[in-house]
């Protein structure tokens, strides 16, 4: 496959470290020292399927495709607007899409990463030509304002890529699962709740992490997701131009530097501006580097999503848009 196209959109509504300081006991200072997040973009009047649609819209024109050649949509997301239909769905709808199967998949925070990867699968089998794959996330209705902790690192955003079964872009592929550390990271759905197991009220449940325990899987699991990625498609390091990695944390991204002893610099950020954007924050990076004209065809490039599940994913590419 090869990427054709990429798009991003965010809310409009830009919330500093400062303004949440104003309505919750934190500081610029504890957010910015823990996790390199200076501001954030925040739903009001946008949502996962407005975000995506735009997403999406931006990514077509820049591959100069038309929604009716599109033959698969597959949207990661933790926070669709609704459980069904799909956002997927709803995306082609607004798209015009109609001749593309659409669906959704959930991998937390690597959730872009495994779409891309089922994408390329899909379109191996020849039955698919064009693929859109959308990240798009609205993490403000699924933290606990409450929960200091957590509701300051996540952000609203939404990427989408064009790719297409022509092209030999994508050189390796890893993923990888561990459910049994999952509850490091979780948010409750629904609990059983009928007429012969009748519950009280039900309240939402939360985004709930143990901080330490996810900083830990993440600095070990992608240091080696991405030796074996680059293994696998026989590039040597140095090779590689950047590295886009899900924006998390900056101290994540700083130790796997220092894992694979490669400087900060082959590490473009954006979670200073955008905070963590879950599944999002990859295709919007890629966005924001290629906007910098920082891409030349040729380039090898990794990306590498890790989170919720527990997941993580990384795949080398050459750039060949
Ligand atoms: N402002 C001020 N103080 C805070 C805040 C806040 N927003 N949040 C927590 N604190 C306080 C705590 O109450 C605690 O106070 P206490 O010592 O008096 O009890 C103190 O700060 C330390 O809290 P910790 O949770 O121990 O803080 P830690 O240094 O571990 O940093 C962090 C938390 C940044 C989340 C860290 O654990 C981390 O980097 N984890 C990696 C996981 C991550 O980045 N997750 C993002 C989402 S998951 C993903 O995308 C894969």
């Amino acid at each position: 496959m090869k990427f054709l196209g990429i798009g991003s959109a965010l809310p409009k509504k830009v919330v500093s470290n400062d303004d949440l300081a104003q309505v919750m006991d934190t500081s610029d200072e504890w957010i910015r020292s823990r996790t390199g997040i200076g501001t954030r973009h925040i739903a009001v009047e946008e949502t996962t399927t407005s975000m995506s649609v735009e997403a999406a819209g931006k990514a077509l024109k820049d591959a100069g495709v038309s929604a009716e050649e599109l033959d698969l949509i597959i949207a990661a997301t933790v926070s669709p607007d609704y459980i069904f239909p799909t956002l997927a769905c709803e995306v082609q709808s607004a798209l015009g899409a109609v001749n593309a199967t659409a669906f959704d998949l959930g991998a937390g925070c690597s959730g872009f990463l495994f779409a891309l990867a089922t994408a390329d699968a899909y379109l191996r089998t020849g039955r698919f030509k064009k693929a859109l794959v959308i990240g798009a996330e609205t993490l403000s209705k699924m933290v606990d304002w409450e929960d200091r902790s957590t509701c300051v690192l996540f952000g609203d955003g939404a990427g989408a890529a064009v790719i297409s079964a022509e092209g030999n872009g994508l050189l390796s592929m890893v993923q990888g699962s561990d459910g049994a550390g999952g509850m490091a990271l979780s948010c409750k759905n629904r609990p059983v709740n009928n007429i012969y197991h009748k519950l009280g009220p039900q309240q939402y449940s939360f985004t709930q992490m143990n901080g330490r325990e996810v900083y830990k899987f993440a600095v070990q699991t992608v240091p080696k997701a991405v030796s074996e990625a680059l293994e696998k498609a026989q590039v040597p390091i140095e090779e590689v131009k950047y590295f886009l990695l899900h924006q998390a944390n900056i101290r994540i991204i700083e130790s796997v530097a220092k894992r694979l002893h490669q400087p900060m610099e082959k590490f473009p950020t954006n979670l200073e501006k955008c905070g963590n954007v879950s599944a999002a924050s990859v295709p919007i990076l890629l966005d924001d580097v290629l906007k910098q004209g920082l891409l030349q065809k040729g380039d090898k490039v990794v990306l590498a999503g890790f989170g919720a599940g527990l997941t993580w994913g990384s795949c080398v590419i050459e750039w060949q848009a």
